[in-house]
């Protein structure tokens, strides 16, 4: 089991073993049929009640991403198999449960959401879903991350349900390796995404390119030149390790040093931009570029200093940290019967509990999932 850098002076929290409460295995139907979960407060309850909630760092801890199923259109390589199977609906969050993670989130002062997956827009209903969400108090902004392909579509009824801003995967901009990486993926599809995207007003746009040694190390010359006409974010993520295939994923790195010089061997030196500590993505720009460059460098030179995130992964779990299989259960206690009340203080405390960061330089990984059940 991989050990957890935990503040000392503060007691162990029993992760993942929140105990059901009084749970009979029948008030809960879903496949999207009949579910009850407790009374959230209203508007104007909710709204009042906000208090922001600190981490035991002092880390506010203000931005929660939810992955919304862990099903995906496509299969990309270093994400998971092609037979990958997906779990059952029941075992997911309904649409009712997570409004209420969300009330639960924002009455602890979390005012931005980002909705993953898997592939957050083959979910049944995620506009409507998006839409209540947009009016719950104190949410002020709401993202999602997309492979863009459903986008063309989509774009415009998400835009008007209240959705801000899409992250967009693209880890190449050449069909034949887009094919590759993805399994069977058309980059048309993604190009139209894209352009939906701007036209829906869902900017600024973001692109993230997963660098994978052996696939497309080479691409993000392509990919860094798009920023030079466009508006757009382009972001190099390294390959980071879950679960059965981190030691593929490992021996794929391409490190943030790297990247960036590859760029430059092209581009000439970057130039940076400011950088707060609380974005992931380090901000650069190529001279007298439109848009802009980040590198998201998580393995080599970590950034959770200035992390505030923590996310509900597909089937409910608070999880802390992304590369930390530390998680606090909220789905059985609220299907088991707990009030807000009591999921408010399990999240709270679950929060307070975030590790510092993760242990990958010291050989610590997360092995209890795939990225796909937490949403990157
Ligand atoms: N390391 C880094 N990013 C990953 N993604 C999926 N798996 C990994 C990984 N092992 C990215 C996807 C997408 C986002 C949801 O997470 O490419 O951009
Ligand atoms: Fe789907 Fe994203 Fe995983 Fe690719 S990386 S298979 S697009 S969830």
């Amino acid at each position: 089991m991989p050990t957890t850098v935990r503040n000392p002076d503060i007691p162990e929290l029993p992760l993942a073993k929140a105990v059901p409460k009084g749970n009979n295995g029948h008030r809960y139907r879903n496949g999207y049929g009949r579910v009850t979960v407790a009374a959230a407060p209203g508007e104007d309850a909710l709204a009042a009640m906000t208090e922001p909630v600190h981490d035991s760092y002092g880390r506010r801890v203000r931005y929660l991403r939810i992955s919304l199923t862990d099903a995906c259109n496509l299969r990309c390589v270093y994400c998971m198999p092609e037979d990958m199977q997906f779990r059952p609906r029941q075992d997911l969050m309904s649409d009712e449960e997570v409004l209420f993670l969300v009330k639960v989130g924002a009455s602890l002062g979390v005012d931005k959401i980002r909705l993953t997956g898997g592939e957050p827009t083959i979910r049944p209903g995620v506009v409507d879903l998006v839409r209540q969400m947009a009016v719950i108090p104190g949410i002020r902004d709401m993202a999602m991350t997309t492979n863009a392909l459903l986008l063309d579509e989509m774009a415009q009824p998400l835009a008007d349900a209240g959705l801000n801003r899409v992250n967009i995967s693209i880890d190449t901009i050449d069909a034949e390796r887009f094919r590759r990486i993805t399994r069977w993926g058309d980059i048309d599809d993604v190009w139209r995404g894209i352009a939906a995207a701007e036209r829906a007003g869902l900017r600024p746009v973001k692109l993230n390119c997963v660098v994978t040694r052996g696939f497309n190390e080479e691409d993000v010359i392509d990919l860094a030149r798009l920023t030079l006409e466009n508006d757009w974010e382009v972001r190099f993520i390294e390959l980071m390790p879950f679960g059965e295939v981190s030691d593929f994923q490992l021996s794929h790195v391409v490190s943030f040093r790297e990247m960036r010089e590859r760029v430059e061997s092209v581009f000439g030196e970057l130039e940076e931009a400011s950088y707060d500590f609380v974005d992931p993505s380090r901000p650069f720009r190529i001279p007298g570029a439109a848009g802009t460059l980040g590198f998201i460098s998580s393995v080599t030179e970590p950034f959770c200093q200035g992390c505030g995130r923590v996310r509900l992964t597909a089937d409910g779990k608070l999880r802390l940290c992304l590369l930390r299989d530390d998680e606090v259960d909220l789905l059985s206690p609220l299907r088991g019967g707990a009030s807000f009340d009591e999921i408010r203080a399990l999240m709270e405390e679950g929060a307070y509990h975030k590790p510092w960061g993760h242990g990958l330089a010291s050989g610590d990984f997360a092995e209890n999932r795939a990225m796909n059940q937490i949403g990157g």
